[in-house]
């Protein structure tokens, strides 16, 4: 295991690799590359009104020093109108990654960009900004997903996500998982479990490598969270999770972070501070809220014998489920979100967090049989949530999410330990792209939860377009995810009215 770096480095590295600049003399030989450097691909995110960040990351036979890369960002997808262009360094401290935060571009509009480094030229992406913070945008479609194994099936779903013309992807969480391979394999991962700086950027570039996912990063920005499998099953703050256990799980995680952030088209923030929860704004139709509720939480309660990790388990065996003290986000977090909602000013309020909020009941009342990793877990965090939203009258609130690898659309209730509380927003908590499901009747599980209107298994994503006047969502599931190519249809549509915390099939 390698060591975690000195902070200052670490900060050294953020501002090198942001920002354009001064480069050293040494950094202009071009090397001669035997194999396309860009053979992850491209990929943009974390959009604001005037910038976005354009992310590649150099493979292949390389020298161990910083190579410069060339940017290039056009309003035609032939380059013949070229609005910027710029260099960054790509250097091995990073994995030879690239992360370009362009900015003093056009709000609310469309880009190309591609890269060039010696006779290379990388694919041409797609991306886009968000509209200027008071302007009126008649439409905002997005797509959430979650949960990616690789060796439980192929991101098929990707490739009818093209097609969704959306603005951006949400990726809420498990975007890699640490494990060697499952009984079953559809594939079998390289390197068997996750452990070091390498394995955790060959995991990343073995995602990257598949056509269909490559492709949808190309097409538009993601905006990004981390779940557990990032860094370990079920881990919380510096507490390690279930699974091979190292000596050291902070430099673990150290690790792990670093090599998220070499992969994802985030800002620098999210290496020199491993700072993942931000707000954007999508004109005056959405305040988009990112939460991390993984890096900054307590350890699971009540866990038997003391394992690490998450249990399902009857919560009046547990004295300290509902204590105050605990926390999902973390202090920090919960009181930058409080600031937050309390100046949205946007139609629609939306979360992109990691998991379930709704309580989910595995057995009908009065047991009340819950998960210790999800937002049940910590109930009195999730109230202080809901709290805020009430107290802050945060307009429309929407929570989307993901970790359960099960779609469940329903109502945000003020209290879920008061069933007739009212309901004071929507939950779109997504299915899974791959991972597989737990086995249990969800049917039961709907009927014990009446806050929730629809709960399935299947495998794929959610589509939302939001207007002035509404939102209308879409189910989207695969057919087969140990194909390479399936069939897609609709499972299941909503809509809801702004104004009113009321979604119902459409
Ligand atoms: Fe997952």
């Amino acid at each position: 295991m390698k060591s975690t770096w000195h902070r200052r480095e670490i900060l050294r590295l953020a501002l090198a690799s942001a920002g354009a600049g001064w480069l050293p003399r040494s950094s202009w030989a071009q090397p001669r590359f035997t194999s396309n450097p860009f053979a992850l691909g491209v990929a943009s995110g974390s959009p604001l009104a005037d910038s976005v960040v354009l992310w590649t990351r150099l493979v292949g036979d390389l020298p161990a020093s910083a190579i410069t890369v060339q940017w290039e960002v056009a309003d035609d997808d032939r380059f013949t109108r070229v609005v910027q262009r710029g260099q960054q360094q790509a250097m091995p401290e990073l994995a030879h990654s690239v992360h370009a935060e362009v900015s003093g571009l056009a709000p609310d509009r469309w880009y190309f960009y591609r890269f060039m480094v010696g006779d290379a030229t990388s694919a041409t992406g797609r991306t886009r900004t968000m509209p200027a913070p008071d302007a009126s945008p008649s439409r905002l479609r997005l797509s959430y997903a979650s949960c990616q194994r690789w060796d439980h099936g192929y991101f098929n779903s990707y490739r009818h996500m093209l097609k969704e013309d959306l603005d951006f992807v949400f990726f809420l969480g498990d975007y890699i998982y640490e494990y060697a391979n499952s009984a079953n394999s559809v594939r079998v991962p390289t390197r068997g479990t996750v452990l070091t700086l390498d394995d955790y950027r060959a995991r990343y570039a073995l995602h990257r490598s598949e056509a269909d996912l490559q492709a949808m990063h190309a097409a538009c920005p993601w905006i990004v969270t981390w779940d557990d499998h990032e860094v370990q099953n079920d881990y919380a703050g510096l507490t390690a999770g279930s699974g091979t256990q190292v000596a050291d799980f902070a430099a673990r995680r150290a690790a792990a972070y670093q090599a998220y952030y070499e992969h994802m088209p985030l800002r620098a923030q999210a290496l020199s501070q491993t700072r993942l929860y931000s707000e954007q704004r999508f004109g005056k139709l959405a305040n988009i809220v990112i939460l991390d509720d993984r890096q900054y939480r307590d350890a699971q309660v009540c866990n038997p014998n003391g394992r690490l990790g998450s249990s399902t388990l009857d919560r009046r065996s547990c004295d300290v489920w509902d204590d105050p003290k605990r926390t999902l986000l973390g202090a920090a977090q919960e009181q930058w979100l409080d600031g937050v909602l309390a100046k949205g000013d946007a139609t629609w309020t939306i979360f992109g967090q990691q998991t379930l909020f709704g309580e989910r009941n595995f057995r009908p009342a009065p047991d009340r049989v819950l998960w210790n990793d999800g937002w049940d877990g910590y109930s009195a965090a999730r109230k202080r949530f809901t709290d805020s939203l009430q107290r802050h009258k945060a307009p429309n609130p929407v929570l989307l999410g993901g970790d359960v690898h099960e779609n469940w659309v329903g109502h945000v209730k003020a209290d879920y330990a008061k069933p007739d509380s009212a309901a004071i927003g929507i939950e779109l908590c997504g299915t899974s792209i791959t991972s597989r499901s737990s086995s249990y009747d969800v049917n039961a599980a709907l009927a014990a939860n009446p806050h929730f209107i629809f709960a399935d298994q299947r495998k794929g994503y959610g589509v939302v377009e939001f207007t002035p006047a509404g939102l209308s969502a879409k189910l989207r599931a695969v057919e087969d995810v140990t194909k390479p190519e399936t069939r897609i249809e609709t499972l299941a549509s909503f809509v809801a009215g702004a104004g009113r915390p009321r979604i119902e099939r459409a």
